[in-house]
């Protein structure tokens, strides 16, 4: 674990200016907007943990069974002796499924910026899969990173489930599939969970649960904010808001302040009108159609498609740069 020890020496400084700067950019910017990455503080986590509980909030319940249902599928597919690159990994639960039917893979190389919970997870994983390299890596999955040189010359498999993909605009999104492509290479396979478009009514429930837990993950953004950074945004004076936008294909969650206020964040003064709203988070949704379309146009040639009508994981193959 020398790496993760290395990184957690010398990153939290400067990850905790990135954070005040982005958040200061965000609120003082026209409109008000604020990355979705910062809900997932360990407070955000756990949040995000009961979401995926909920009744209404399929995406997770679905991708699972989709795994479960098709473990054997897409395993067929992974070349012998591969190595599986999970970007952005939380807590593995979803490698783990296909892992249990993959046993040609050598080594699963789990990629995420919170050296936290991967940290508990490894002892698991290395007693239940006691052939695998795991290979952990504290990196921010966006940004160019290494394939550790002991891994280098194996057939590589990227594994990107959750939807996380539909956090991005489709300009970022096919960027990232490009990303992604640099760091595998030609000929590599890509694992993709994605989201699909449906009745607007299941939609809308998965957001806006009954319990309320979705308001209070969105709220906890300004939780952390005042947390972290010393702000005295009044949790009771916002709102969530989450509502599909048909014409952009996507979840729009947003923060609306009900009334006309002034919040004190890190030395700077942000104005809210009665109703004004910070945006916080887009999720994307496509059809098969769509998302082959945008993979396609990354370089990523559809292989198979696995789904149970609300839910869709791409098996994809780097074929070429566009
Ligand atoms: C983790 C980004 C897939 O967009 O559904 C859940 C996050 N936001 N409820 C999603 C989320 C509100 C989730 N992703």
């Amino acid at each position: 674990m020398k790496t993760e020890n290395a990184f957690r020496a010398t990153r939290p400084d400067r990850m905790a200016d990135t954070f005040a700067a982005d958040i200061v950019a965000g609120l003082t910017a026209k409109p008000k907007h604020l990355p979705p990455k910062y809900f997932y503080d360990l407070a955000g986590s756990a949040l995000f943990e009961r979401i995926t509980q909920l009744p209404e909030y399929y995406p997770t319940r679905c991708e699972i069974g989709i795994l479960q249902d098709n473990a054997p599928a897409i395993a067929a597919a992974f070349p012998p002796g591969c190595a599986l690159i999970e970007f952005g990994s939380g807590s593995s639960r979803k490698a783990r499924i296909v892992l249990g039917a993959a046993a040609t893979v050598e080594a699963y190389v789990p990629v995420d910026i919170s050296g936290d919970f991967l940290q508990q997870d490894l002892t698991l994983l290395r007693r239940d899969f006691p052939r695998l390299k795991v290979h952990p890596l504290v990196e921010d999955f966006t940004r160019p990173f290494a394939i550790p040189a002991s891994l280098a010359a194996l057939p590589r498999v990227g594994f990107f489930p959750g939807s996380t993909i539909g956090n991005f605009e489709p300009d970022e999104a096919a960027s990232f599939l490009r990303h992604i492509g640099d760091v595998l290479g030609i000929g590599s396979l890509l694992v993709v969970g994605i989201d699909l478009i449906k009745d607007e009514n299941i939609l809308y429930r998965a957001y806006n649960d009954a319990e309320g837990v979705t308001a209070k993950f969105n709220l906890n953004l300004l939780a952390r904010i005042n947390r972290e950074l010393g702000a005295n945004f009044n949790l009771c004076s916002f709102e969530h808001h989450a509502f599909f936008n048909s014409e952009k294909k996507r979840i729009e969650m947003h923060l609306a302040s009900g009334k006309r206020q002034s919040v004190r964040v890190d030395r700077a003064t942000v104005e809210f009108r009665a109703g004004e709203t910070i945006h916080t988070e887009n999720s994307y949704k496509y059809s098969v159609e769509s998302f082959q379309a945008l993979a396609l146009g990354s370089g990523w040639s559809p292989i198979e498609v696995f789904t149970d009508g609300m839910f869709s994981v791409h098996a994809l193959r780097l074929t070429g740069r566009r």
